[in-house]
């Protein structure tokens, strides 16, 4: 099933960051699953929220985007966070090559352009869509949750 958690609108890369914050924050404290899809076209925002999610479990990590090393790992904190870009990665070899099923799964995955490796998420986990709403700096971010469990404890 499928559970809303948030939409909300933002009109800077600050406010962004924040909300990835508060959907760590979320993680945290209501124990959601800690797999993390962002999904938007180029440019719309995906690392900037990564780095809120970071700023949450290892605080003192600089995020950078790993579009070209597919992975950064973020362990300054409370709990290691693992940066996914899988925008390059063509095929299962690519994604087994970079060590995608070796991470510990007490980490927290957080991978940007999830849709393209669809078939290899876990059937628990969070999906945040991104998409351009207006003028240059609006953006609309919408997050759900996708679970087995048919309800949820509060
Ligand atoms: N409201 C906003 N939220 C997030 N980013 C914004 C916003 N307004 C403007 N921006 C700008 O949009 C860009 C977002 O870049 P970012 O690298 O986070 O995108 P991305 O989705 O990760 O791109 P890619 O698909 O290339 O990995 C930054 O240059 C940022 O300054
Ligand atoms: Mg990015």
């Amino acid at each position: 099933m499928t559970v809303s958690l948030f939409e909300k609108k933002t009109f800077s890369p600050d406010e962004t960051v924040l909300c990835g914050k508060k959907l760590a924050e979320m993680v945290d404290k209501q124990g959601l699953p800690g797999f993390i899809c962002l999904s938007g076209d180029l440019g719309t925002g995906k690392t900037e929220f990564t780095r809120g999610i970071a700023s949450w479990f290892s605080p003192a990590s600089k995020v950078r985007s790993p579009s070209f090393t597919i992975v950064n790992e973020y362990r300054r904190g409370t709990r290691p966070v693992f940066h996914f870009d899988v925008y390059r990665i063509d095929g299962d070899d690519d994604l087994v090559s970079s060590g995608f099923f070796d991470y510990p799964e007490e980490g927290v995955f957080v991978v940007e352009w999830a849709e393209k490796i669809a078939s290899s998420l876990p059937p628990d986990r969070i999906e945040v869509t991104i998409s351009r709403d207006g003028d240059e700096n609006s953006r609309l971010i919408k997050a759900n949750l996708i679970t087995r469990k048919a309800g949820i404890s509060e």
